[in-house]
């Protein structure tokens, strides 16, 4: 490799790196898993151990990330709070083992212990007491969270106890149980909120809230793994670990102290299996000097211990023939590669097919028909494709190349600049986007019209009985019958079901034609301008641009919409069955306390759900809005705002007010 390609493969590593640590840290919102974070990781460091010139002090090899934000004060650590390097195999554990040896003559001991997967936590107690605690934030310093982490159970505010130090850290690390995980993202898909990727993020998103009684609410543990004082009640870190246990802490059972490498290795692999039926999620084993004599021997290099290690247990992944791609088009148009392949078994289940996400993953694992490949499973995650075994390649093989027309409907697919994704412009007549669009117009939020899946729209699309949805109301029971699955009852529940939409509100109707870009708030904001669906058929672009928050964007959309024969022919067809096309002018005004005031609503709320504050706002004479700008009165926040509104709130000096102050100001508490 040359110098000039060595800096500028470092710099686009570094930066890739940096990327993804503020994702992890600051977003939690991780888009890599942690293996391939490492394998970019282990590259940049191969590189800069060839090229030492281009070694630099903020480098990501050297430094960790950091999850420090604005809306914390910071403290500095009285130990620096390091990272641990990682192994992913056997041989560097031992090659960890004989470094360690050659150190010393002394008698070695190793205490392991689950590597925890949360959010990291140093807690200070002066005389018993909990006086602060602090995120890892950037190692050196970190967000004080001490209100958040006092809500935290396993916790204890004071402690008494013989060898109690007068001032000590203790550190942890904080984690949802998995079952309120589950539960947490149920509630947020609800609410229309993005649920949290794995209990990792949810944690550390909950640590970083603003309102200690939600942290309160979401049941988090700490698992506590490290004691540091001036002066620690035993001389090695098993007992001291076991002594704060006795102080109250939670020290996990399932650490072990073993006599040398061997017994480590058999640690391992004994928790390889049980280790998936944890309340909590782990990635790994820490192994640790047990001395710490020998610790402070060994001393630390700029980023982690020399006297421990993670071993990390990688996803499983296994190798198996590709058969043949074959490309799927979503609700929305978009196109999936899918890969099928010859069923091979891994983590105990049989995989047959797998994702290659989009055309630039195709091409850059060079795919060929019959290749052998590695496939990879990842907790819940779909298996993905992530290498090939060149060395199993046909030299006649047929390279996988992606289409150029939709396999639905034959149109040219269209990718947009700057996304990944190729999606299918024919959202009139592709069959998956028609059906698609049906699914939304039934579902809850939009006509609400029980007894209709998806499995039923797709049979009653199959047998040429709907096309779009104004078709629903010319269905008869006598038609559905008939078909599979459908006995009279359903059919009868069905029918009625349908006939019972006809009286949702305008405003649902004009959400339930599914126009990009018009979801419930817009279609209320146009439902109130324009009184009925010919006012908005008839009005100027100007009288929609007009409108303060319809922006260019939405405009255009509604527009192309309404220019369109085929919906206005769709819309013709509802009307004549009887779908609201106007508003009704019976008005539930309750207040005015909000006369005037435009209000953002944003995160998750514990007392009513985000469409009821909706409701509340307009019925006291405010309105909803969905971007937060200039003119925002006030952000009613709820747990976990979203973060690009938390920093525009800062930026413009919006106030946010809590659930509990907005039911206040509107008189309901
Ligand atoms: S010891 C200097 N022990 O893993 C000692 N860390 O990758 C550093 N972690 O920041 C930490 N379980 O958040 C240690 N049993 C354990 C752990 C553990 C989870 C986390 C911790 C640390 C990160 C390092």
């Amino acid at each position: 490799m040359k110098l000039s390609e060595a800096k500028s493969r470092i710099d686009e590593l570094r930066k890739e790196l940096e990327e993804h640590n503020r994702k992890y840290y600051v977003l939690n919102q991780p888009e890599i898993t942690d293996f391939q974070y490492d394998i970019l990781l282990n590259e940049l460091d191969t590189l800069e151990k060839k090229f030492p010139e281009f070694i630099i002090e903020d480098s990501p090899t050297i430094r960790v990330g950091s999850d420090i934000t604005r809306e914390f004060v910071q403290f500095e650590h009285k130990y620096p709070m390091l990272s641990l390097g990682n192994t992913y195999n056997e041989d560097e554990l031992r090659d960890f083992d004989a470094r360690i040896r050659k150190s010393t003559t002394e008698l070695i001991e190793y205490v392991c212990e689950l590597k925890f997967d949360g959010a990291s936590i140093s807690i200070t107690y002066e005389n018993g007491a909990l006086s602060r605690a602090i995120t890892r934030g950037d190692g050196t310093r970190g967000d004080d969270v001490t209100l958040n982490v006092k809500t935290i159970k396993s916790i204890p505010h004071s402690i008494t106890g013989k060898k109690l130090p007068s001032e000590f850290v203790i550190r942890g690390e904080i984690m949802m149980p998995r079952a309120v995980f589950d539960r947490l993202n149920e509630e947020r898909t609800a609410a229309e909120i993005a649920p949290f990727a794995n209990p990792r993020n949810a944690a550390a998103g909950t640590l970083k809230l603003l309102d200690p009684k939600i942290v309160a609410s979401r049941s988090l543990v700490c698992m506590v793994y490290f004691l540091l004082a001036e002066e620690l009640p035993y001389d090695n870190h098993y007992e001291n670990l076991k002594e704060a246990s006795e102080w109250g802490f939670t020290v996990p059972e399932s650490i072990r102290l073993c006599r040398n490498i061997d017994e480590v290795l058999k640690f391992i692999s004994q928790w390889d299996t049980p280790r998936k039926n944890l309340p909590y999620d782990i990635d790994g084993v820490v192994i640790k000097v047990n001395s710490l004599k020998l610790q402070k021997d060994l001393g630390f290099t700029a980023k982690s211990p020399r006297w421990a290690i993670a071993y990390k247990y990688k996803a499983e992944e296994a190798s198996t023939r590709l058969l043949s791609v074959v490309f799927q088009v979503g609700r929305t148009g978009t196109v999936t590669p899918v890969a099928n392949l010859e069923p091979v078994l891994l983590s105990g289940s049989t995989v047959k097919r797998a994702t290659l996400h989009n055309a630039d993953q195709i091409a850059l694992l060079d795919l060929h028909l019959n290749d052998m490949v590695y496939v990879e499973k990842g907790g819940e995650i779909i298996p993905k494709i992530i290498g090939v075994d060149h060395s199993f390649r046909n030299e006649t093989s047929k390279k996988i190349v992606f289409i150029s027309n939709c396999p639905e409907c034959g149109t040219p697919l269209v990718k947009n600049e700057g996304e990944v994704n190729h999606f299918c412009p024919n959202y009139l007549h592709c069959p998956p986007q028609l059906k698609g669009r049906i699914e939304h117009f039934i579902s809850r939020k939009a006509m609400n019209i029980d007894g209709l899946g998806e499995e039923t729209i797709d049979l009653l699309f199959s047998k040429n009985l709907i096309r779009n949805f104004s078709d629903l109301y010319d269905l008869k029971a006598e038609q559905l019958v008939p078909l599979e699955r459908l006995g009279e009852k359903s059919a009868s529940n069905i029918i009625k079901s349908i006939k019972k939409s006809v009286d949702t509100p305008y405003h649902r109707v004009l959400y339930a034609l599914g126009i990009r870009h018009v979801g419930e708030t817009v279609a209320k904001i146009i439902s109130g301008k324009f009184k009925t669906i010919d006012d908005l058929i008839n009005s100027d672009p100007e009288q929609l641009t007009g409108i303060r928050e319809i922006g260019p964007k939405i405009a255009a959309s509604i527009i192309a919409y309404l220019i369109d024969n085929e919906n206005i022919e769709i819309i013709r067809r509802l009307k004549l069955n009887g779908i609201r096309f106007s508003e009704d002018t019976v008005t539930k005004k309750t207040g005015n306390t909000l006369d005037g005031k435009i209000i953002v609503i944003s995160g998750v709320f514990l007392k009513h759900s985000r469409d009821e504050y909706k409701e509340m706002i307009e019925n006291n004479g405010g309105k909803n809005s969905s971007a937060v700008s200039g003119s925002t009165s006030f952000i009613l926040a709820g747990d976990n705002m979203g973060q690009s509104k938390k920093e525009k709130a800062v930026e413009l000096g919006v106030p946010l007010v809590s659930e509990n102050e907005f039911l206040e100001i509107i008189g309901e508490e």
